[in-house]
């Protein structure tokens, strides 16, 4: 793993000043003295490429020396039985490009040091409690300082402003692997609809779509799976996966593959027998249209606010037409009255983290789109058993359909157009109703 050119891309921004400190992601307990499988933070792999825990990077672009400090966890024989392999202090210089590198262990020892001669400190504060308590120690004592003349960092500086908007655009190299996330999430969704069957439970579709992310060499989901059957759809954050698919209702799957740390996000919703029945073809044809509308519409320039009001306008009067909604349209919209159905937003930006960073508001104005930012559309209808005012025929259903889309200086590119959307597609692909013959 060479240095990576963000890493250098970062040197550029930044001036004689300023120092960054950016740490890598802890270990995370899953239960006792057992650990949740390792994530390395995207921040830090972005500038570092390097993927094991307890690591801080320091980055001083005026240093003449060392710029680019790694501190990592030293070789450790006894250790590295248990545990696998460590590329210790040579490897992150040899390894991964670091002009100097140290034990981890050695880091507050030499903070003031590293500290000294810059005015600016670029760090997070809030997410390495212990971290924190040592930055504020050091910087306090070295600022009482400052009558002897030494410079300290007066001001701290949050990640974002520099490094967040380095990640929004993405860079050919990054696309190729968003691409590749998107492709392994599209074939598993279409695993997925091929399988499905009545009586099938909610966590066997979690299993395949999953099974399939691996068997492509992707370390994990990008997030928690959604296997949605019939009402459990109307449900958001629905995780637990635990029902059974039942003949005549609808399955929610919102599932996507990091592939090399980058995310894909498809969400696809089909009927479990393989065929529609007319109540559910009219919430999704309505769905479907927003969908195709908004992914139509992005383009450099445009906002994702600007975006969302579109599908707003859209599922709006079609939920008027359909019976969900009475009254006048425009008060409709201006009263917020589809949010009793369509109660997130229209979409987020994607790349190693499934909601990515990078400000979707400037000086309080959206931010207008631009070429190498990738985006997900996922309008969505959710109609809950216990809805109140609504026609029967359409308790139950909830329906998201969600793309990942590249905007590029022409448009936008869906990278998620295998797996089929429209209702005749989806029923094609099924081969129409399947008997109840799973179990
Ligand atoms: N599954 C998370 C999302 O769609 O945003
Ligand atoms: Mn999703
Ligand atoms: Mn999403």
């Amino acid at each position: 793993m060479p240095r990576p050119s963000a890493l250098d891309e970062l040197m550029r921004r930044l001036t004689a000043n300023d120092i960054a400190i950016i740490p890598g992601a802890l270990e995370t307990v899953r239960s006792n003295d057992t650990n949740h499988r390792y994530r390395q933070s995207s921040d830090f792999y972005y500038l570092t490429g390097y993927d094991e825990p307890e690591a801080i990077a320091v980055i001083r672009p005026a240093h003449e020396e060392h710029p680019y400090i790694l501190f990592v966890r030293p070789r450790d024989a006894e250790k590295e039985v248990w545990d696998g392999e460590r590329a210790g202090v040579e490897g992150a210089k040899e390894i991964y490009g670091a002009d100097e590198a140290f034990p981890i262990a050695e880091f507050e020892a030499k903070l003031p040091e590293l500290l000294t001669g810059r005015s600016n400190l670029i760090y997070r504060l809030g997410t390495h409690p212990n971290l924190d308590q040592n930055v504020i120690k050091h910087l306090a004592l070295l600022r009482a300082m400052t009558r002897k003349g030494i410079v300290a960092p007066l001001t701290v500086t949050d990640t974002a402003t520099v490094i967040h908007e380095m990640r929004v655009t993405k860079t050919d190299d990054e696309l190729k692997l968003i691409e590749r996330a998107a492709q392994i999430s599209a074939e598993a969704h279409v695993a997925a609809m091929k399988a499905i069957k009545p009586g099938m439970y909610e966590y066997e579709v979690e299993a395949l779509v999953e099974y399939v992310f691996r068997k492509n060499g992707c370390d994990a989901a990008s997030y928690g799976s959604i296997v949605g059957g019939g009402n459990n759809a109307t449900v958001l954050h629905y995780v637990r996966n635990d029902r059974e698919l039942k003949d005549g209702d609808l399955v929610l799957l919102d599932a996507g593959a990091e592939y090399k740390s980058y995310a894909g996000d498809i969400t696809r919703t089909f009927p479990v027998n393989g065929k529609f029945t007319e109540a559910q073809r009219e919430i999704y044809e309505l769905v479907l249209e927003a969908q195709t509308a908004c992914v139509a519409g992005v383009r450099p320039g445009i906002s994702m606010d600007e975006l969302y009001n579109l599908s707003v306008e859209i599922l709006t009067a079609g939920m008027i037409r359909l019976g969900l909604l009475e009254g006048d349209a425009a008060k409709l919209i201006e009263e917020g009255a589809h949010k009793k159905f369509y109660m997130h937003k229209l979409g987020h930006f994607i790349g190693m983290d499934v909601h990515d960073v990078g400000a979707y508001y400037r000086d309080g104005k959206p931010r207008p789109l631009e070429a190498g930012i990738v985006v997900t559309i996922e309008p969505g209808l959710y109609i809950s058993q216990e809805a109140e005012n609504v026609p029967d025929k359409y308790r139950g259903i909830g329906v998201r359909i969600e793309d990942n889309v590249v905007v590029t200086t022409e448009g936008g590119r869906v990278l998620t157009g295998d797996v089929p959307k429209s209702v005749e597609e989806i029923e094609a692909l099924m081969g129409g109703a399947k008997a109840n013959a799973a179990h």
